[in-house]
């Protein structure tokens, strides 16, 4: 796919860079990442967001933290440490599946190395990492080549939070599918939910469509069934965090709802993620862990302009499930998904995942 100017994570210099999207979309401005703690943060923050994002920027995290141990012998030992790290970086954020993953990924392709040194190990983690970020760009390229072939000409698309550039190291998902579909000529419109509390649609779609020059108008997140009983949206794409093996997917908090809306309204509704996405080991969506946020960040908007009364209670989950049954497919880089979603899932999941070598 053609490359852009935005840099979502890059490693160079020995650090980790991350656009801070906090920032967005008033400044363009980098955070260098030179420790675990300081990922962490920048997790939690979501200075880096979007699950995918998480999962490459955690694999340079391993990096940070292996490079974090000094003097430990014998290897035992410094595994031991590395694991230890590796579960504080895993606890960062708990929905998104992509952050265990990318982390238990490399420590199992440590597993298969066991002649390797303690002092090659930071390095062998960084050609892995690094594996990983060009493993997840094609896997955006090919989800947006799968994902064309859904829409509609002159395309009119509701999608939720940011699920482009920004949200992975490659394309995208739902808005890589979108981002490709444009350079074909077959989008007329997206129209980006504006995504309270944080703001991602407003603030993050709105700002990389502008870039890519993809007409977009944001609207506010109770404006979508008016859109859509005018009958101005064609399909719904959204990415998701976590999907269970019955094809329920987690994903940014107001995603069910639309789900809901698309049902009434007849329009199909998509869910665009890769298999890095995907949990095997939940039955159901009902088991997928969902993130409960700082009340401060419904009562306060963007950490500075108050909306509630002080001290009001305010609930704030991260996000929600949205279950199989409103799900249309699951267009994945190994091809789009239909139900009965534990076969399709199971039936795709059979194909290897990359090698570690
Ligand atoms: O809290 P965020 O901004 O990390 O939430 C991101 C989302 O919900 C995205 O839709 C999801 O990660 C899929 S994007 C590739």
């Amino acid at each position: 796919m053609k490359p852009t100017n935005i840099e979502t994570l890059k490693w160079t210099d020995d650090q980790l860079v991350l656009l801070d999207q906090t920032r967005l979309p008033e400044q363009e401005a980098y955070l260098g990442i030179q420790s675990l703690e300081e990922l962490i943060v920048a997790i939690q923050s979501l200075c880096v967001r979007g699950a995918p994002a998480i999962g490459i920027s955690a694999a340079y995290g391993m990096v940070l933290a292996a490079r974090s141990i000094t003097s430990i012998q014998p290897k035992t030992l410094y595994m031991d440490r590395l694991s230890h790290l590796a579960k504080q970086l895993m606890a960062a954020r708990p929905t998104a599946v992509n952050l265990q993953w990318a982390v238990e990924w490399i420590l199992s392709d440590l597993e298969c190395q066991p002649q390797l040194p303690i002092e090659d190990i930071p390095d062998h983690i960084l050609s892995k990492a690094r594996y990983l970020h060009q493993d997840d760009r094609d896997r955006c390229d090919q989800m947006a080549r799968h994902g064309q072939a859904i829409l509609p000409e002159k395309a009119r698309i509701l999608t939720h939070c940011n699920t482009g550039y920004l949200a992975t190291a490659g394309i995208g998902t739902a808005l890589g599918v979108v981002i490709h579909a444009h350079t074909k000529g077959q989008v007329q419109q997206v129209y980006a939910d504006e995504t309270r509390p944080l703001l991602q649609g407003a603030r993050l779609t709105a700002w990389e469509c502008q870039k890519l020059g993809i007409p977009c108008t944001v609207i506010c997140d109770n404006m979508a069934a008016a859109l859509m009983r005018k009958g101005e949206v064609d399909v719904v794409l959204v990415g998701a965090d976590r999907i269970a093996a019955d094809g329920a997917a987690a994903n940014k908090i107001g995603t069910y709802g639309l789900a809901i809306l698309a049902h009434h309204h007849q329009v199909p509704f998509y869910v665009v993620a890769p298999f890095s996405t995907f949990d095997s080991n939940l039955a159901h969506g009902d088991l997928i862990p969902i993130e409960m946020r700082q009340p401060e960040e419904v009562g306060v908007i963007m950490g500075t302009l108050p909306v509630t009364p002080h001290d009001s209670s305010c609930w704030n989950p991260a996000f929600d499930v949205t279950p199989p049954e409103l799900i249309h497919g699951i267009i994945t880089e190994r091809g789009i998904l239909r139900p009965p979603y534990p076969s399709s899932i199971a039936q795709h999941a059979a194909a290897p995942m990359p090698s570690k070598t």
